[in-house]
């Protein structure tokens, strides 16, 4: 099969197309024929190397982690799925014979969730990452409720499209930061105020949120702290976030970090939302299989207004 992997760590430039072996689905295992593959800034720290404790440093390694696609085989004691259904999913792990950006790839059935008809592929692809970190951190970890005023730090991009929707879905009071450009399509997305982050500094006004979620992941806990009422969620790893969510475990405003776990159950828990109308993927761009390189650099200018999706032919 046609697959895009790479044979040392660094930039787009190590991303090569090749053949390689089609992988077979070990028992409890699907085979999943690939349609649309999604960008993720993960996708690009691992490909950095930046995640070599975790990847180990096996080559060929693959690409990507967001997928969707059909059903051809099932392993034996595969359950819960059909050859022939449209799915969805993504893995969080990076292993030797599985990525997205490629014909076929093999999955656990707990990592996807079939595709209903009123989404394309492209869209399916766009939502298992991005969606089920936006679902957890919100829902799981921040526990917003009606009651909130939510501010949406990084409101455009892959994550905070689909955060802005969940956090208005849940009755929240919604602002959100973006550039200027971005403005427009934040109160597209049903915010309820938009802010500039480089003009209206959201961290220093006399205006204070209960959830702050920092999806983009460049404001620290203490900084926040000011217009903080209940909880800061961070979407990226540092120690300052250890050592902060640990030093808040029991306190009133208390600071976490968001470390998303793909599963089915949040997988049909975001499809409840699209079907309610509360909750649609936004694919910014859709690129072909010869432009995976382009795609790359795009994501990798972050500015990207939502999903940056390759399409599988
Ligand atoms: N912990 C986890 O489990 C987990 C899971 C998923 C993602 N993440 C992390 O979450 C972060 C966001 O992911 P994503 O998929 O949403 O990325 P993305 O799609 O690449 O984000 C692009 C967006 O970032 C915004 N942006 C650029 N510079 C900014 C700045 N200085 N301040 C605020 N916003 C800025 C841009 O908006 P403007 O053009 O309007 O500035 C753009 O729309 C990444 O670091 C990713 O690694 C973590």
């Amino acid at each position: 099969m046609r697959a895009i992997v790479y044979d040392r760590f660094g930039g787009p430039e190590v991303l090569e197309e090749r053949d390689i072996a089609a992988p077979e689905p070990a028992s409890e295992e699907v085979l999943v024929r690939i349609r649309a593959a999604a960008l993720n800034p993960k996708d690009i720290v691992v490909r950095a190397g930046k995640f070599r404790w975790m990847t180990g440093a096996r080559f060929p390694m693959p690409f990507g982690h967001d997928f969707a696609g059909e059903v051809v085989a099932l392993g034996h004691g595969a359950r819960g799925l059909s050859v022939g259904d449209r799915v969805f999913g993504c893995w969080n792990d990076t292993r030797p014979w599985r990525g997205s950006f490629a014909e076929y790839a093999v999955s656990s059935p707990d990592a996807c969730a079939v595709l209903p008809p009123t989404l394309s592929f492209e869209e399916g692809a766009s939502l298992g990452l991005a969606g089920q970190t936006a679902l957890q951190a919100l829902v799981d970890v921040a526990r917003v409720s009606s009651r909130d005023h939510v501010l949406i730090h990084g409101a455009s991009g892959g994550v905070g499209t689909l955060a802005v929707q969940l956090a208005k879905g849940l009755g929240a009071h919604v602002t959100t930061t973006s550039s200027s450009r971005n403005l427009p399509l934040c109160r597209q997305l049903g915010a309820d105020e938009t802010l500039e982050y480089a003009v209206d500094a959201p961290f220093a006004s006399p205006r204070r949120y209960d959830v702050i979620f920092d999806v983009f992941g460049n404001r620290s806990f203490g900084e926040v702290r000011p217009v903080l009422n209940r909880m800061y969620v961070t979407t990226v790893p540092s120690a300052r976030i250890a050592l902060d969510s640990m030093a808040t475990l029991w306190g009133s405003q208390r600071a976490r970090l968001v470390v998303v776990h793909p599963r089915r159950a949040d997988l049909e828990r975001l499809l409840r939302w699209v079907n309610d109308g509360a909750l649609q993927p936004v694919v910014d761009r859709v690129f072909t299989w010869g432009e995976v390189r382009e795609a790359v650099r795009y994501l990798e200018t972050k500015r990207a207004r939502g999903k940056v999706v390759v399409r599988i032919p």
